[in-house]
């Protein structure tokens, strides 16, 4: 049975969020609504950044923008003291707008173009090259200070096959023996500082999992130092880290990947040949999905051998459940001591059958007009958002105990024709 837990709150049967009325917040703002508690971008920062440094204090985060890219959260990571993961020219872009410096931004593509490698260079970040192809290229263009690759160390997991980015047949990442080629050419080039990196997968909650890999890395690491005679500045082991999306799950033992990986990071394999290198991560997931909830009306409900309950939000507003069958939690904000053994299918107005936020769910006596709230939204949320059907993007708003304010207007119909031009040739 799902318990409300922080930052929502069961006042009267409303929902409240880090201590605000949600339906103020709906008839202030509009919905769909997307409702972030920069509190718990700052909790989760602090939990993660505690768990890892008591054991090693090497430590870094890099916040993956890709996750959410509003410029006010990457403010917030920017003054905790994160470093940016960017995974396009334009992520580097608004790093940089935010305030990140050159030295704390990555650059971890995949498939770049000669332009997007020649951006990065010329912003004196470090790159980390994916595939041995993409070297060469580099290296025509200009030498970076730094340099990273991405390894494949044959092993990956995630909640959702898709999310596996490691192991067989995944796009992602090199070979080790590819990658010593690699390394060498780079330092014949005169590159100066190197490190080592993989993301093999999002979404994990088993604690084990970072343990396994980190030491599949390592592994790796220790044997292209002694082949390539190069000393690693930072061993980077990606993100990954999940969130309890759907009941029974249990939040991931933060503490024990910290604990189990500073062990690996201190032990006598990594001390003998590896110098002290940085530990890097770069969650996106973990510092943000549990700070978003999105607001959203119920505008009509059908019935019928399954009731459809349609929403002003859609596969246009939050893809994941369309796009994996991904799943998020939803309470009606209007009603949450009522209780009603009727199960519904919560949808969209998106001219798409896979336009359903939630398939068999019990939200209570549920009416038209209701405010429900959709849970752990700020990852791959508003991100992954679309106008598909010609649909404006929904705001987003920043609250706290204190403030709450607009961090992305609500998009109108001229951004949806924005930069078009009508030709006339046809007339
Ligand atoms: C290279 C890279 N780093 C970091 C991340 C962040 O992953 P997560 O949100 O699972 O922590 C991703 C996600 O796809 C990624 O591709």
């Amino acid at each position: 049975m799902w318990k409300i837990q922080t930052p929502l709150k069961n006042i009267n049967g409303k929902l409240f969020f880090a201590n605000v009325s949600a339906s103020k917040l709906a008839s202030k703002f509009g919905t769909p609504l997307f409702v972030t508690d920069s509190e718990r971008i700052i909790s989760n920062y602090n939990n993660l950044y505690s768990a890892f440094s008591s054991h090693y204090d090497k430590f870094k985060i890099n916040y993956a923008v890709k996750a959410n890219n509003n410029l006010s959260v990457l403010k917030l990571f920017n003054s905790l003291g994160s470093g940016a993961d960017c995974s396009c020219p334009e992520e580097i872009f608004l790093a940089k707008k935010i305030g990140f410096s050159s030295k704390d931004i990555l650059y971890t593509g995949n498939y770049n173009s000669d332009d997007q490698l020649s951006y990065a260079l010329k912003q004196k970040i470090m790159i980390n090259v994916d595939s041995s192809s993409i070297l060469p290229r580099l290296l025509k263009i200009g030498t970076p200070n730094t340099i990273s690759f991405r390894i494949n160390p044959g092993i990956g997991s995630g909640s959702h096959s898709v999310l596996v980015f490691g192991g067989k047949n995944t796009k992602f990442g090199m070979s080790k023996k590819d990658a010593v080629a690699a390394y060498r050419l780079a330092k014949k080039s005169g590159v100066k500082k190197f490190g080592i990196h993989m993301m093999t997968g999002s979404s994990i909650l088993d604690s084990s999992y970072f343990k396994k890999a980190t030491s599949k890395l390592i592994d790796i690491a220790v044997e292209i130092v002694e082949e390539c005679k190069i000393s690693l500045d930072f061993i980077n082991i990606g993100g990954g880290f999940g969130i309890p999306y759907k009941p029974p799950e249990k939040p991931l033992d933060m503490k024990k990947v910290g604990s189990d990986i500073g062990k690996i990071f201190n032990g006598r394999k990594s001390s003998r040949i590896l110098d002290k290198p940085w530990l890097y991560v770069e969650p996106g997931r973990y510092l943000v999905a549990d700070s978003t909830i999105l607001l959203t009306n119920v505008h009509s409900i059908k019935k019928g051998p399954i009731n459809y309950v349609g929403i002003d939000a859609g596969m246009n507003t939050l893809l994941r459940p369309a796009l994996y069958d991904a799943y998020h939690h939803v309470v009606n904000a209007s009603r949450l001591n009522s209780r009603s053994n009727e199960s519904v299918n919560i949808c969209g107005q998106i001219c798409e059958n896979t336009d359903i936020l939630a398939k068999n769910r019990k939200i209570g006596n549920v009416k038209e007009g209701d405010l429900l709230a959709i849970l752990n939204v700020g990852a791959y949320g508003f991100s992954m958002s679309s106008q598909y059907n010609t649909r404006p993007r929904a705001a987003e708003v920043m609250i706290n105990k204190k403030y709450s304010k607009i961090i992305r207007q609500r998009e109108t119909i001229n951004d949806l024709i924005k930069g078009q031009k009508v030709v006339t040739w046809f007339k």
